[in-house]
Protein backbone atom coordinates (compact mmCIF):
# COMPACT_ATOMS: atom_id res chain seq x y z
CA UNK A 1 0.00 0.00 0.00
CA UNK A 2 2.90 2.54 0.76
CA UNK A 3 5.05 0.86 -1.36
CA UNK A 4 2.46 1.65 -4.82
CA UNK A 5 1.43 5.42 -3.19
CA UNK A 6 5.03 5.91 -3.57
CA UNK A 7 5.60 4.56 -6.60
CA UNK A 8 2.63 6.82 -7.56
CA UNK A 9 4.40 9.92 -6.33
CA UNK A 10 7.58 9.35 -8.39
CA UNK A 11 5.36 9.02 -11.72
CA UNK A 12 3.55 11.84 -11.12
CA UNK A 13 6.52 13.78 -10.31
CA UNK A 14 7.98 12.43 -13.57
CA UNK A 15 5.12 13.48 -15.75
CA UNK A 16 5.84 16.93 -14.20
CA UNK A 17 9.26 17.22 -14.95
CA UNK A 18 8.84 15.53 -18.55
CA UNK A 19 6.13 18.59 -19.14
CA UNK A 20 8.43 21.13 -17.97
CA UNK A 21 11.17 19.97 -19.86
CA UNK A 22 9.38 19.81 -23.02
CA UNK A 23 8.23 23.46 -22.60
CA UNK A 24 11.33 24.12 -21.79
CA UNK A 25 13.10 22.58 -24.85
CA UNK A 26 10.19 24.75 -27.04
CA UNK A 27 11.13 27.74 -25.75
CA UNK A 28 14.44 27.24 -26.47
CA UNK A 29 14.17 25.94 -29.47
CA UNK A 30 11.30 28.64 -31.22
CA UNK A 31 14.20 31.83 -29.33
CA UNK A 32 16.71 30.05 -30.98
CA UNK A 33 15.72 29.30 -34.43
CA UNK A 34 12.96 31.67 -34.77
CA UNK A 35 13.25 31.41 -38.67
CA UNK A 36 11.65 27.53 -38.20
CA UNK A 37 8.99 29.13 -36.67
CA UNK A 38 8.31 31.78 -39.20
CA UNK A 39 8.95 28.55 -41.69
CA UNK A 40 5.21 27.21 -40.00
CA UNK A 41 4.09 30.47 -38.99
CA UNK A 42 2.28 30.83 -42.49
CA UNK A 43 2.33 28.67 -45.77
CA UNK A 44 1.10 31.75 -47.68
CA UNK A 45 4.24 33.56 -46.84
CA UNK A 46 6.18 34.12 -49.40
CA UNK A 47 8.98 32.23 -48.30
CA UNK A 48 12.57 33.49 -50.35
CA UNK A 49 14.70 30.07 -50.09
CA UNK A 50 17.93 29.95 -51.62
CA UNK A 51 18.38 27.92 -55.51
CA UNK A 52 21.69 27.89 -55.88
CA UNK A 53 21.46 26.55 -59.28
CA UNK A 54 19.13 28.85 -60.88
CA UNK A 55 21.09 31.64 -59.65
CA UNK A 56 24.40 30.57 -61.42
CA UNK A 57 22.00 29.87 -64.46
CA UNK A 58 20.36 33.57 -64.25
CA UNK A 59 23.96 35.72 -63.91
CA UNK A 60 26.87 35.97 -65.46
CA UNK A 61 29.44 36.57 -62.74
CA UNK A 62 32.82 35.13 -61.88
CA UNK A 63 31.96 31.67 -59.84
CA UNK A 64 33.35 32.10 -56.92
CA UNK A 65 31.55 35.30 -55.80
CA UNK A 66 28.62 33.57 -57.06
CA UNK A 67 28.85 31.52 -54.03
CA UNK A 68 29.40 34.32 -52.12
CA UNK A 69 26.17 35.90 -53.16
CA UNK A 70 24.52 32.55 -53.02
CA UNK A 71 25.24 32.58 -49.57
CA UNK A 72 24.25 36.35 -48.83
CA UNK A 73 20.79 35.36 -50.12
CA UNK A 74 20.60 32.42 -47.61
CA UNK A 75 20.06 35.04 -44.74
CA UNK A 76 16.58 35.76 -46.00
CA UNK A 77 14.21 34.35 -44.29
CA UNK A 78 11.69 35.07 -46.07
CA UNK A 79 10.46 38.07 -48.29
CA UNK A 80 7.26 39.43 -48.84
CA UNK A 81 7.38 41.68 -51.42
CA UNK A 82 5.74 41.09 -54.74
CA UNK A 83 8.07 40.61 -57.83
CA UNK A 84 6.64 42.24 -60.77
CA UNK A 85 8.72 42.94 -64.05
CA UNK A 86 8.48 46.34 -63.27
CA UNK A 87 11.34 48.65 -63.45
CA UNK A 88 11.90 50.78 -60.64
CA UNK A 89 13.17 53.99 -61.16
CA UNK A 90 14.23 54.21 -57.52
CA UNK A 91 14.37 51.17 -55.18
CA UNK A 92 14.50 52.35 -51.44
CA UNK A 93 15.77 50.06 -49.09
CA UNK A 94 15.95 51.26 -45.70
CA UNK A 95 17.23 49.97 -42.65
CA UNK A 96 15.02 49.12 -40.44
CA UNK A 97 15.18 48.18 -36.88
CA UNK A 98 12.89 45.10 -36.57
CA UNK A 99 10.79 46.56 -33.58
CA UNK A 100 10.56 49.91 -35.41
CA UNK A 101 7.00 49.18 -36.49
CA UNK A 102 5.54 52.82 -35.88
CA UNK A 103 8.83 54.56 -38.31
CA UNK A 104 7.61 51.73 -41.00
CA UNK A 105 4.25 53.13 -40.41
CA UNK A 106 4.85 56.77 -40.94
CA UNK A 107 6.89 56.10 -43.92
CA UNK A 108 4.40 54.17 -45.97
CA UNK A 109 1.48 56.35 -44.63
CA UNK A 110 3.45 59.58 -45.76
CA UNK A 111 6.95 60.09 -48.24
CA UNK A 112 6.77 55.96 -48.85
CA UNK A 113 2.98 55.95 -50.05
CA UNK A 114 3.04 56.45 -53.89
CA UNK A 115 -0.31 57.91 -54.20
CA UNK A 116 0.98 60.96 -52.47
CA UNK A 117 3.55 61.84 -55.62
CA UNK A 118 1.81 60.61 -58.14
CA UNK A 119 4.46 60.12 -60.87
CA UNK A 120 4.61 58.52 -63.81
CA UNK A 121 7.83 56.56 -62.41
CA UNK A 122 7.88 53.78 -60.08
CA UNK A 123 8.81 53.41 -56.78
CA UNK A 124 9.27 50.86 -54.00
CA UNK A 125 10.37 51.42 -50.19
CA UNK A 126 11.62 47.96 -48.97
CA UNK A 127 12.11 47.54 -45.40
CA UNK A 128 15.51 45.38 -44.05
CA UNK A 129 15.10 43.89 -40.96
CA UNK A 130 16.88 41.44 -38.59
CA UNK A 131 16.17 39.42 -35.91
CA UNK A 132 15.95 39.35 -32.17
CA UNK A 133 15.44 36.75 -29.61
CA UNK A 134 12.17 37.63 -28.73
CA UNK A 135 9.68 35.42 -30.04
CA UNK A 136 6.68 37.78 -30.07
CA UNK A 137 8.46 40.16 -31.90
CA UNK A 138 9.52 37.65 -34.36
CA UNK A 139 5.58 36.86 -35.14
CA UNK A 140 4.98 40.73 -34.99
CA UNK A 141 7.15 41.08 -37.66
CA UNK A 142 5.64 37.86 -40.12
CA UNK A 143 2.23 39.36 -39.12
CA UNK A 144 3.63 42.81 -40.74
CA UNK A 145 5.32 41.72 -43.48
CA UNK A 146 2.48 39.48 -44.84
CA UNK A 147 0.14 42.54 -45.03
CA UNK A 148 2.46 45.52 -45.80
CA UNK A 149 4.45 42.84 -48.14
CA UNK A 150 7.40 44.84 -48.23
CA UNK A 151 9.67 43.43 -45.65
CA UNK A 152 12.78 41.49 -46.16
CA UNK A 153 13.62 39.42 -43.12
CA UNK A 154 17.44 38.47 -42.31
CA UNK A 155 18.17 36.15 -40.14
CA UNK A 156 21.22 38.52 -38.98
CA UNK A 157 21.15 39.40 -35.66
CA UNK A 158 19.86 43.12 -35.14
CA UNK A 159 23.23 45.08 -33.83
CA UNK A 160 24.50 48.17 -35.19
CA UNK A 161 28.07 46.33 -35.61
CA UNK A 162 26.01 44.22 -37.82
CA UNK A 163 24.67 46.28 -40.25
CA UNK A 164 27.45 46.47 -42.97
CA UNK A 165 26.10 42.73 -43.57
CA UNK A 166 22.41 43.86 -43.67
CA UNK A 167 23.59 45.87 -46.17
CA UNK A 168 24.96 43.40 -48.17
CA UNK A 169 22.29 40.71 -47.92
CA UNK A 170 20.02 43.57 -48.89
CA UNK A 171 22.02 44.81 -51.84
CA UNK A 172 22.32 41.33 -53.28
CA UNK A 173 19.08 40.17 -52.51
CA UNK A 174 17.67 43.48 -54.55
CA UNK A 175 19.93 42.53 -57.61
CA UNK A 176 18.65 38.71 -57.64
CA UNK A 177 14.72 39.73 -57.35
CA UNK A 178 14.23 42.99 -58.73
CA UNK A 179 14.67 45.62 -61.20
CA UNK A 180 15.60 49.23 -60.66
CA UNK A 181 17.35 52.01 -62.70
CA UNK A 182 19.27 52.77 -58.88
CA UNK A 183 18.84 52.01 -55.12
CA UNK A 184 18.89 54.40 -52.46
CA UNK A 185 19.96 53.07 -49.01
CA UNK A 186 18.19 55.01 -46.43
CA UNK A 187 17.84 54.23 -42.55
CA UNK A 188 14.19 54.54 -41.37
CA UNK A 189 14.05 57.90 -39.84
CA UNK A 190 14.63 59.92 -42.91
CA UNK A 191 12.08 62.25 -44.66
CA UNK A 192 12.74 61.01 -49.10
CA UNK A 193 11.31 63.86 -51.30
CA UNK A 194 10.31 61.32 -54.06
CA UNK A 195 10.08 63.86 -56.90
CA UNK A 196 13.53 64.89 -56.32
CA UNK A 197 14.74 62.16 -55.87
CA UNK A 198 13.11 60.74 -59.27
CA UNK A 199 13.69 64.05 -61.54
CA UNK A 200 17.90 63.62 -60.39
CA UNK A 201 17.69 60.11 -61.11
CA UNK A 202 15.71 60.99 -65.31
CA UNK A 203 18.31 63.58 -65.45
CA UNK A 204 21.75 61.52 -64.04
CA UNK A 205 24.06 60.49 -67.16
CA UNK A 206 26.41 58.62 -65.14
CA UNK A 207 26.30 55.25 -65.44
CA UNK A 208 29.03 54.00 -62.52
CA UNK A 209 26.53 56.70 -60.04
CA UNK A 210 27.55 56.74 -56.05
CA UNK A 211 25.71 60.11 -55.17
CA UNK A 212 25.17 61.19 -51.77
CA UNK A 213 26.84 63.40 -49.10
CA UNK A 214 30.38 62.73 -49.72
CA UNK A 215 32.31 61.82 -46.85
CA UNK A 216 35.97 62.77 -47.75
CA UNK A 217 39.21 61.54 -46.50
CA UNK A 218 37.26 60.68 -42.85
CA UNK A 219 39.86 59.53 -40.46
CA UNK A 220 38.96 56.26 -39.19
CA UNK A 221 38.27 56.70 -35.19
CA UNK A 222 40.37 54.26 -32.77
CA UNK A 223 37.97 54.20 -30.39
CA UNK A 224 34.72 54.98 -29.38
CA UNK A 225 31.33 53.73 -31.05
CA UNK A 226 32.92 54.15 -34.80
CA UNK A 227 36.01 52.36 -33.45
CA UNK A 228 38.03 50.11 -35.57
CA UNK A 229 41.55 48.58 -35.04
CA UNK A 230 44.68 48.36 -37.12
CA UNK A 231 43.50 44.75 -37.86
CA UNK A 232 40.06 45.86 -38.92
CA UNK A 233 41.19 48.92 -40.73
CA UNK A 234 45.02 48.98 -41.75
CA UNK A 235 44.58 52.71 -43.29
CA UNK A 236 44.11 55.49 -41.24
CA UNK A 237 41.53 57.06 -43.51
CA UNK A 238 38.38 55.58 -44.99
CA UNK A 239 38.18 55.39 -48.74
CA UNK A 240 35.34 58.74 -49.67
CA UNK A 241 32.19 57.26 -49.09
CA UNK A 242 28.37 59.13 -49.08
CA UNK A 243 27.00 59.03 -45.32
CA UNK A 244 24.39 55.84 -44.34
CA UNK A 245 21.06 57.71 -44.17
CA UNK A 246 20.90 58.15 -47.42
CA UNK A 247 22.94 57.60 -51.07
CA UNK A 248 22.17 56.42 -54.42
CA UNK A 249 23.11 53.78 -56.33
CA UNK A 250 22.49 53.00 -59.87
CA UNK A 251 21.73 49.78 -61.36
CA UNK A 252 25.73 49.32 -62.61
CA UNK A 253 27.34 50.48 -59.71
CA UNK A 254 25.01 47.89 -57.75
CA UNK A 255 25.88 45.20 -60.12
CA UNK A 256 29.76 45.94 -59.78
CA UNK A 257 29.56 46.14 -56.02
CA UNK A 258 27.31 43.02 -55.52
CA UNK A 259 30.48 40.27 -56.34
CA UNK A 260 32.98 41.98 -54.07
CA UNK A 261 30.94 42.14 -50.75
CA UNK A 262 32.58 40.20 -48.63
CA UNK A 263 29.77 38.49 -45.75
CA UNK A 264 33.30 37.68 -43.01
CA UNK A 265 35.50 40.22 -44.22
CA UNK A 266 33.85 43.50 -43.94
CA UNK A 267 33.96 47.12 -42.21
CA UNK A 268 31.38 47.31 -39.54
CA UNK A 269 30.68 50.92 -40.71
CA UNK A 270 28.80 50.29 -43.16
CA UNK A 271 28.44 53.39 -45.53
CA UNK A 272 32.37 53.14 -45.07
CA UNK A 273 32.26 49.73 -46.34
CA UNK A 274 30.37 50.75 -49.34
CA UNK A 275 32.55 53.18 -50.09
CA UNK A 276 35.65 50.67 -49.92
CA UNK A 277 34.19 48.12 -52.09
CA UNK A 278 33.19 50.84 -54.51
CA UNK A 279 36.27 52.41 -55.04
CA UNK A 280 37.98 49.30 -55.23
CA UNK A 281 35.73 48.80 -58.06
CA UNK A 282 36.74 52.06 -59.18
CA UNK A 283 33.49 54.15 -58.26
CA UNK A 284 33.72 57.21 -57.55
CA UNK A 285 31.31 58.64 -54.86
CA UNK A 286 30.06 62.21 -55.37
CA UNK A 287 28.86 64.43 -53.61
CA UNK A 288 25.12 65.39 -54.39
CA UNK A 289 22.79 68.05 -53.48
CA UNK A 290 19.74 67.56 -51.21
CA UNK A 291 21.13 64.99 -48.75
CA UNK A 292 20.95 66.76 -45.65
CA UNK A 293 22.26 64.50 -42.66
CA UNK A 294 22.34 66.78 -40.16
CA UNK A 295 18.92 68.53 -40.28
CA UNK A 296 18.06 68.15 -36.35
CA UNK A 297 15.89 71.61 -36.78
CA UNK A 298 13.73 69.72 -39.52
CA UNK A 299 14.19 72.73 -42.18
CA UNK A 300 12.64 72.63 -45.29
CA UNK A 301 14.71 73.41 -48.35
CA UNK A 302 13.18 73.50 -51.83
CA UNK A 303 15.93 70.53 -52.53
CA UNK A 304 15.84 67.66 -49.99
CA UNK A 305 16.31 64.46 -51.45
CA UNK A 306 17.06 62.66 -48.17
CA UNK A 307 16.27 64.68 -44.46
CA UNK A 308 17.85 62.91 -41.36
CA UNK A 309 16.60 62.97 -38.92
CA UNK A 310 13.21 62.76 -39.34
CA UNK A 311 11.82 60.72 -35.91
CA UNK A 312 9.26 63.20 -35.00
CA UNK A 313 5.62 62.61 -36.94
CA UNK A 314 5.41 65.82 -37.44
CA UNK A 315 8.38 66.69 -38.82
CA UNK A 316 8.06 64.24 -41.69
CA UNK A 317 4.36 65.28 -42.38
CA UNK A 318 5.70 69.13 -42.53
CA UNK A 319 8.27 68.10 -44.94
CA UNK A 320 5.90 66.09 -46.83
CA UNK A 321 3.19 69.21 -47.41
CA UNK A 322 5.99 71.54 -47.70
CA UNK A 323 7.46 69.63 -50.68
CA UNK A 324 3.90 68.56 -52.17
CA UNK A 325 2.63 72.19 -51.84
CA UNK A 326 5.93 73.42 -53.80
CA UNK A 327 5.49 70.62 -56.63
CA UNK A 328 1.45 71.50 -57.39
CA UNK A 329 0.18 68.18 -55.54
CA UNK A 330 -1.59 69.59 -52.43
CA UNK A 331 -3.11 72.94 -52.10
CA UNK A 332 -1.45 76.05 -51.07
CA UNK A 333 -1.49 76.81 -47.28
CA UNK A 334 -0.15 79.93 -46.58
CA UNK A 335 0.83 79.88 -42.73
CA UNK A 336 2.44 76.31 -43.46
CA UNK A 337 4.41 78.10 -46.41
CA UNK A 338 6.20 80.91 -43.92
CA UNK A 339 6.85 78.41 -41.90
CA UNK A 340 10.60 77.49 -42.47
CA UNK A 341 11.28 75.00 -39.58
CA UNK A 342 9.09 72.06 -38.10
CA UNK A 343 9.78 73.42 -34.93
CA UNK A 344 9.29 76.81 -33.94
CA UNK A 345 11.82 78.15 -33.42
CA UNK A 346 10.79 82.06 -33.79
CA UNK A 347 12.96 82.63 -31.04
CA UNK A 348 15.92 81.85 -32.44
CA UNK A 349 15.51 83.92 -35.62
CA UNK A 350 14.46 87.12 -33.26
CA UNK A 351 18.26 86.77 -30.99
CA UNK A 352 19.97 86.28 -34.52
CA UNK A 353 17.76 89.23 -35.84
CA UNK A 354 18.47 91.38 -32.97
CA UNK A 355 22.47 90.65 -33.31
CA UNK A 356 22.96 91.66 -36.87
CA UNK A 357 20.97 95.18 -36.04
C1 LIG B 1 21.48 25.53 -65.87
O1 LIG B 1 21.79 25.71 -67.24
C2 LIG B 1 22.30 24.53 -67.86
C3 LIG B 1 22.72 24.90 -69.26
O2 LIG B 1 21.83 25.79 -69.85
C4 LIG B 1 21.22 23.44 -67.83
O3 LIG B 1 21.72 22.25 -68.40
C5 LIG B 1 20.83 23.17 -66.39
O4 LIG B 1 19.78 22.25 -66.35
C6 LIG B 1 20.41 24.46 -65.69
N1 LIG B 1 20.17 24.18 -64.30
C7 LIG B 1 19.05 24.55 -63.67
C8 LIG B 1 18.98 24.17 -62.23
O5 LIG B 1 18.17 25.16 -64.21
C1 LIG C 1 -1.94 56.37 -49.24
O1 LIG C 1 -2.66 57.50 -49.63
C2 LIG C 1 -3.97 57.22 -50.11
C3 LIG C 1 -4.58 58.49 -50.63
O2 LIG C 1 -4.41 59.56 -49.75
C4 LIG C 1 -4.78 56.60 -48.97
O3 LIG C 1 -6.06 56.25 -49.43
C5 LIG C 1 -4.05 55.35 -48.46
O4 LIG C 1 -4.73 54.83 -47.35
C6 LIG C 1 -2.62 55.68 -48.07
N1 LIG C 1 -1.92 54.48 -47.70
C7 LIG C 1 -1.34 54.33 -46.52
C8 LIG C 1 -0.61 53.07 -46.27
O5 LIG C 1 -1.40 55.17 -45.67
C1 LIG D 1 21.12 46.40 -64.64
O1 LIG D 1 22.42 45.97 -65.03
C2 LIG D 1 22.46 44.62 -65.42
C3 LIG D 1 23.92 44.25 -65.67
O2 LIG D 1 24.51 45.15 -66.54
C4 LIG D 1 21.59 44.41 -66.63
O3 LIG D 1 21.62 43.05 -66.99
C5 LIG D 1 20.17 44.84 -66.30
O4 LIG D 1 19.35 44.75 -67.43
C6 LIG D 1 20.15 46.26 -65.77
N1 LIG D 1 18.81 46.59 -65.33
C7 LIG D 1 18.20 47.69 -65.70
C8 LIG D 1 16.80 47.87 -65.21
O5 LIG D 1 18.72 48.54 -66.39
C1 LIG E 1 37.25 59.16 -60.30
O1 LIG E 1 37.89 60.33 -59.83
C2 LIG E 1 39.24 60.42 -60.19
C3 LIG E 1 39.83 61.62 -59.50
O2 LIG E 1 38.94 62.69 -59.50
C4 LIG E 1 39.35 60.49 -61.71
O3 LIG E 1 40.69 60.54 -62.09
C5 LIG E 1 38.72 59.23 -62.31
O4 LIG E 1 38.70 59.30 -63.72
C6 LIG E 1 37.29 59.07 -61.80
N1 LIG E 1 36.78 57.80 -62.25
C7 LIG E 1 35.58 57.66 -62.78
C8 LIG E 1 35.20 56.26 -63.17
O5 LIG E 1 34.82 58.59 -62.97
C1 LIG F 1 5.63 80.28 -33.25
O1 LIG F 1 4.97 80.43 -32.02
C2 LIG F 1 4.45 81.74 -31.77
C3 LIG F 1 3.91 81.80 -30.35
O2 LIG F 1 3.29 80.59 -29.99
C4 LIG F 1 3.39 82.05 -32.81
O3 LIG F 1 2.86 83.35 -32.61
C5 LIG F 1 4.05 81.98 -34.19
O4 LIG F 1 3.07 82.19 -35.19
C6 LIG F 1 4.70 80.63 -34.41
N1 LIG F 1 5.49 80.69 -35.65
C7 LIG F 1 5.39 79.77 -36.58
C8 LIG F 1 6.27 79.99 -37.76
O5 LIG F 1 4.66 78.80 -36.49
Amino acid sequence: MKNSFFALRISARRVVGLVVLVVFVMVLYHTQYPDRMMDTFDSQMNVNKVDLFQIINVTKTPRESLFKEAEAISHITFDTVEKEDTVYTILILISSFITHRNRRIRIRETWGNSSMWATADKYKVVFLTGKVNTASSMIEIAEEAKISKDIVLLDIPENFYLLSKKVIVGLTWAKHNMKFKSILKGDDDTFMNIDNIIHFINQNKKTDGYFGNLMYHQPVERKGRYKLTKEEHKNDYFAPYCSGGGYILTNSTVYKIVPNFDLEKNLKIDDAYIGEVAFNAGINATHTSGFYMWNTWCEYVKNIKVSHPAKDPECNQFLLLRSLIDNRKHPRDPVLEKQKYYKNVSYFITTSKNRTN
